[in-house]
């Protein structure tokens, strides 16, 4: 696997109170994005140029899972991936196992394109994708006539798609999901049809906005989306822009660090993603966004934070779905935060790569924070001194990248074990943290 993280360590050393982080830092490929480039330009007609392919494991699965089904992709590990395309009949049968690792992403948008072909598959993962549910995918399949098998009352895998011809549903989502969303909108490009999901709030819209750059008809109304089935999806180039939610660490880091100030460039500002920076800056955060342009479909920027006094908040609705995954790192600034911060609706993060309700109290009560679960978020007081901890990343990217930040502004020095999974999303995070300023390293 590419990356430092990956090659080397199962155990991460950062010692703080770091003095003030000032630089420049880009971020790797979105990883949203990149997943989506490699399904699309699989099933397109032609080849698919993707630059700024995020090379971490999550992605590389996916890719792998593709490969599997007879797509051939070159330069993986390389900034620029080819991948040549075999139209959406094209698929074959893979010869064992797809493997998904740590990443429900895969697996789910993966689930709605298995949907529709002549074979059945089956797709596992490491013990953490084991425990999560494949009901909220299983439930739609099977409305479009597609059987899935998994365990238990919640699908969990592994799971086998036995394949098909789906039919075209609407489908309204218990959850905003753009996992659901999207293996729903995957599945109905088999349909003879129309597929339209109507979400309870906006998830991501990155599998929308590729459908239609890729040339299938879709069709958006408040919050349905549909999609024309059977259309000539046509490879392209894809420029993948910085993740946003790799880019959110760096920029907590630098508010919470006093005599900060940092730059990350070329980041992805989808408002489908970007709640965070609104929340920050009404918590009195100095943010500001310049250098503002669109790639690919997709809006990008540059992010400029400087150290600032925080005030706390109350976060919930639909901002929820447009910050799921920095949640974990908002809990953070939030401990730094003058006041009682509320996070509710966010009964979604108990079925991530870990429990992050549960695991974000439990890291951060570990480092002296003072934080309270409640069943669908978190009460968090402040500001609150944090002391150095041992930390144990519960198989989780976001949990083990947020404590490493929360170890940056702790005083006295902190463990993170099992850090090895940051190589599912942000393969350089530490040195990308180090060029800041930040004494981190990483032990076997
Ligand atoms: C993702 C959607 C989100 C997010 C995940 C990536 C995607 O999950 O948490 O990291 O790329 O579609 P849900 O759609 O399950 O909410």
């Amino acid at each position: 696997m590419a990356g430092e993280v990956g090659q080397m360590m199962s155990a991460l050393r950062v010692s703080g109170p770091a003095a003030g982080l000032v630089g420049e830092a880009v971020v790797p490929g979105d990883k949203s994005i990149s997943h989506r480039a490699v399904i699309l330009g699989a099933l397109a007609e032609g080849a698919t140029a993707v630059s700024g392919f995020l090379n971490a494991e999550d992605c590389v699965n996916t890719a792998y899972a593709v490969e599997q089904m007879g797509v051939a992709i070159e330069g993986l590990g390389q900034a620029n991936v080819l991948i040549q395309g075999v139209g959406l009949q094209g698929l074959e049968p893979p010869r064992g196992t797809l493997e998904l690792g740590n990443s429900g992403t895969g697996m789910r948008l993966l689930m709605g394109v298995l949907a529709g072909q002549d074979f059945a598959a089956t797709l596992t993962g490491d013990e953490s994708l084991r425990r999560r549910p494949m009901d909220r995918i299983a439930e739609p399949l099977g409305q479009m006539s597609i059987q899935v098998e998994g365990h238990g009352p919640r699908c969990t895998p592994p799971v086998t798609v036995l394949g098909g011809v789906p039919k075209p549903i609407t489908y309204h989502t218990p959850m905003a999901s753009a996992q659901v969303k999207s293996a729903v909108l995957l599945a109905g490009l088999y349909a003879a049809g129309r597929t339209t999901v109507i979400e309870p709030a906006q998830s991501r819209d990155h599998t929308e906005r590729m459908l239609a750059a890729f040339g299938a008809q879709v069709d958006i109304e408040g919050l349905a989306v549909s999609v024309q089935g059977q259309p000539d999806l046509q490879g392209r180039e894809v420029v993948v822009p910085g993740d946003f939610s790799a880019a959110a660490f760096l920029l907590v880091a630098g508010l919470l660090v006093p005599d900060s100030e940092v730059t990350v460039r070329g980041v992805l500002l989808n408002p489908t993603r970007t709640a965070l920076l609104e929340i920050l800056q009404r918590m009195g955060a100095d943010v500001q966004v310049t250098n503002e342009r669109l790639i690919t479909g997709e809006p990008i920027g540059d992010i400029t934070v400087r150290s600032s006094d925080l005030v706390a908040t109350e976060v919930g609705g639909e901002e929820i779905p447009r910050m799921l995954d920095e949640v974990p790192i908002l809990a953070l600034a939030a401990t730094q935060a003058d006041g009682r911060t509320v996070i509710r609706d966010a009964r979604e993060l108990r079925v991530k790569e870990s429990d992050r309700l549960a695991t974000t109290a439990e890291v951060l009560s570990a480092f002296g924070a003072t934080v309270r679960q409640q069943p669908d978020g978190l009460v968090i007081e402040g500001p609150t001194a944090l002391y150095g901890a041992t930390i144990d990343s519960h198989h989780d990217h976001r949990i083990a990248m947020m404590a490493a930040v929360a170890g940056t502004i702790a005083r006295g020095c902190t463990e993170i074990h099992g850090a090895q999974c940051i190589a599912t999303s942000f393969p350089e995070f530490v040195s990308t943290l180090g060029d800041l300023g930040v004494d981190i390293r990483g032990q076997r």
